[in-house]
């Protein structure tokens, strides 16, 4: 019985510090320290708020940028969308437009998905846009447009290729296996003669065109890793990741470059975690590191003509305003259609986060989590962010106080001047007859904004 139980104690502790070392790297590829990395990463921290952009030949399919895998078409079958690729209504300079409006200050585009199809003029493959009715490199009017409205820019490139002859074919492939059985068999036969070296040195000679032809690139967005036991996944060794890393960073010095390489064992693997689609509330995990959390409007990355459970004005609020409440990034997602336009749903969504920016983006740029004597109220849903240079709180009001007072416990004597956010109106407040909390006297009638923001001036 006690040799029972001490095996299970050490079986624990030694689960734990198995976590701990997977939690705390102590490798690294390049020598730069903490705060130089800070230095490096401080317009990203501030900015907040960037635009994805996932456009490709799905576009033409409009079901879903996975649609080859997912439907397990061949070349031959997602040949029809090359063929037909001609976006007559591409205007980069319209999607530069809205997206400083929505008060997005980067923006990412695929310049090539997993499906292989590159926006970009590579001289390594003939599948691009110079050969559709395109006929012109959209990444090099991408990056111009974005530029010339002050936004930075940078590229989502896949790791994944389901195009490319030496790309192996895995268990996210298109033409992976489709019955359990003899599986090693079968990827040793469909994958005689394909050489995931050759394949590397595409990645290389890719990325060292992207990331040298375009100016300076702000952001690279490598996508993704999928290591696994059986041997039918991908991860560092199969795209060469450290060497990889080392080109990008060599090629671009200032570049932020995304987590998915599969580094996680270096300190310095990746600049920033990407948390993919996950709920507000399980945005507090992030508190304390870099990281960008990457949500769609709708379901999907690229254009889904069907697709209908679109986000309310108010859940990309909700996103925007905890993300930067847990110190971290939103970049949210347009997939524009095979025309090359962004359609009605993208450009009403869009719109109402201008309104909403337009008045209350102080308390996004330059903000984090608010210092933890600070609490957001009881009772009713609100966020609070904290600008620390101007020291201001903000307080996002996400139910309305009928009653028009709200209770701040902890803030008696904290507080210097309050205002409302939007129009710089005036906010009566004092003290509550007992203990240590505030009353604000807010408006009977709630400002004509989703979220309402109170802008708190510290003492
Ligand atoms: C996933 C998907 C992909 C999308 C990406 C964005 O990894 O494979 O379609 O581009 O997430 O985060």
């Amino acid at each position: 019985m006690i040799a029972r139980k001490s095996y299970a104690l050490s079986l624990v502790v030694l689960l734990l510090v198995c976590g701990l070392l997977q939690a705390q790297p102590t490798q690294s590829i390049g020598h730069e320290t903490e705060a130089e990395k800070a230095k490096r990463m401080q317009w990203f921290t501030d900015a907040r708020f960037g635009m994805f952009i996932h456009w490709g030949l799905y576009a033409l399919p409009a079901r879903h940028e996975w649609v080859k895998n997912r439907e397990r078409l061949t070349n031959e079958a997602y040949q029809k969308y090359f063929d037909n690729f001609n976006p007559d209504l591409f205007e980069p300079q319209k999607w530069a437009r809205a997206a400083k409006a929505a008060g997005m200050k980067y923006a990412v585009l695929t310049s090539k998905h997993h499906e292989g199809f590159c926006l970009f003029d590579s001289k390594y493959t003939d599948y691009k846009s110079t050969n559709t009715g395109a006929k012109r490199d959209l990444v090099k009017e991408f990056v111009e447009a974005f530029r010339a409205e002050g936004l930075k820019v940078g590229f989502y490139y896949s790791l994944l290729d389901w195009h490319h002859p030496d790309y192996t074919i895995d268990k996210n492939h298109p033409q992976r296996m489709a019955q359990k059985g003899d599986t090693a068999a079968y990827y040793a036969q469909v994958n005689k003669g394909k050489d995931m070296a050759k394949y590397r040195a595409y990645m290389r000679n890719q990325l060292t065109e992207l990331l040298t032809r375009y100016g300076k690139i702000d952001i690279l967005w490598a996508d993704f890793s999928f290591p696994s036991k059986d041997g039918f996944g991908k991860g560092k060794d199969d795209w060469g990741s450290v060497e990889l890393l080392k080109l990008i960073r060599k090629l671009q010095p200032g570049i932020i470059v995304n987590n998915r390489l599969n580094l996680e064992e270096y300190t310095d693997g990746g600049d920033f975690v990407t948390p993919e689609q996950v709920k507000p509330a399980e945005l507090t995990k992030y508190k304390g590191k870099s990281w960008e959390t990457c949500q769609t409007f709708s379901g999907s990355w690229g254009y889904y003509r069907d697709e209908t459970t679109w986000k309310s004005n108010k859940q990309l609020l909700n996103l925007l305003i905890t993300s930067v409440a847990n110190g971290g990034n939103l970049i949210l997602n347009v997939g524009p259609t095979a025309r090359g336009e962004f359609d009605h749903r993208a450009i009403s969504a869009l719109d109402s986060l201008s309104y909403w920016m337009h008045a209350n983006s102080k308390s996004i740029y330059n903000c984090t989590y608010a210092p933890e004597e600070y609490k957001e109220p009881e009772g009713i849903e609100a966020r609070l962010t904290y600008n620390a240079a101007e020291k201001k709180l903000y307080l996002h009001l996400f139910d309305y106080p009928a009653s028009g007072t709200l209770s701040l416990p902890g803030y008696k004597d904290k507080i210097r001047y309050a205002r409302l956010l939007n129009d710089d109106s005036e906010i009566f407040y004092k003290p509550a007859d007992t203990g240590d909390a505030l009353q604000l006297q807010l408006p009977k009638v709630k400002p004509p904004f989703e979220v309402p923001v109170i802008e708190l001036d510290l003492k």
